[in-house]
């Protein structure tokens, strides 16, 4: 079966509500001449102060080639938790995306297994699709314990989340020693990896869950290494964070991966 591709550039800490519109703005122009169905799915996630400029931006002159998600959301609806952001609050800005368990998020920020399986359900039922993020560190990779380090974090993830719910979800493979480092992760490795956490989905949600979800690579992906990535069978796209930050490398990427959006 045809997955739509999505390519998503995870801005992480960077870009004001200044710098937010004008790479915006760089990143419809880059693609105003190519037509919505031949494209992947084009995501942007920005920091949080920049969402509602980002929302109107993209709403000006109906733009509705670029998608909007956010890095992060606290899954309580509200109350006494200083500095937390809720579902219902990032609402307000027609998100469609909101990634979580990002290994920055579990490194530096202490996020367990078990906040990202409540984040996502949490997400779900506010009518949002999580980009669940996994991946193994440098030691857990040379230990031999990526594929069941990756199959814990994902069950652990979507625990009591529905077979619908997981297959419109989509999961993101950042091996950690390749973010931020200019090392790739080899491409048929990659995809390896990738169709371990299909299986893993088959198992346990079963057929349809497993043929729908879309999961995507990240780590260091360059214009240079588009290509060969989405020529692989299980890799349905991208999670981009340097080389989103400039819209000419993005738009590169993103016309990288138009050979199997256009299906
Ligand atoms: P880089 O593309 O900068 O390696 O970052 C990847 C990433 O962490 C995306 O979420």
């Amino acid at each position: 079966m045809s997955r739509k591709p999505i390519i998503a550039g995870n801005w992480k800490m960077h870009n004001n509500c200044a710098q937010t519109i004008e790479l915006i703005e760089g990143l419809k122009q880059e693609l105003k001449d190519i037509d919505k169905n031949l494209l992947p799915e084009v995501v942007i996630a920005p920091v949080f102060t920049s969402l509602y400029v980002a929302d109107e931006e993209l709403k000006k002159c109906g733009c509705n080639k670029i998608s909007l998600a956010a890095q992060n959301c606290y899954y309580e609806p509200k109350g006494a938790f200083t500095g937390e952001i809720a579902i219902d609050m990032l609402k307000d800005f027609n998100l469609k995306y909101i990634i979580i368990g990002h290994s920055e998020r579990r490194q530096y920020f202490n996020e367990t297994d078990e906040m990202i399986n409540k984040k996502a359900k949490a997400i779900l039922e506010n009518g949002i699709l999580p980009i669940v993020c996994c991946g193994e560190t440098l030691e857990q990779r040379e230990r031999g314990i990526t594929d069941s380090h990756i199959q814990s974090q994902i069950t652990k993830a979507f625990d009591g989340i529905s077979a619908e719910d997981t297959a419109k979800s989509v999961i993101a493979y950042e091996p950690i020693w390749a973010i931020g480092t200019g090392k790739t992760c080899d491409s048929i490795e990659a995809n390896r990896v990738i169709k371990m956490i299909r299986e893993t989905i088959k198992s346990l949600k079963g057929d349809m869950a497993a043929n729908s979800i879309r999961i995507l690579y990240g780590g260091s992906v360059k214009p240079e290494t588009i290509d060969e990535q989405m020529a692989q069978s299980d890799i349905d796209g991208a999670l981009v964070g340097g080389a989103s930050l400039k819209a000419d490398s993005f738009a590169k990427i993103v016309k990288g991966a138009m050979a199997k959006a256009g299906v």
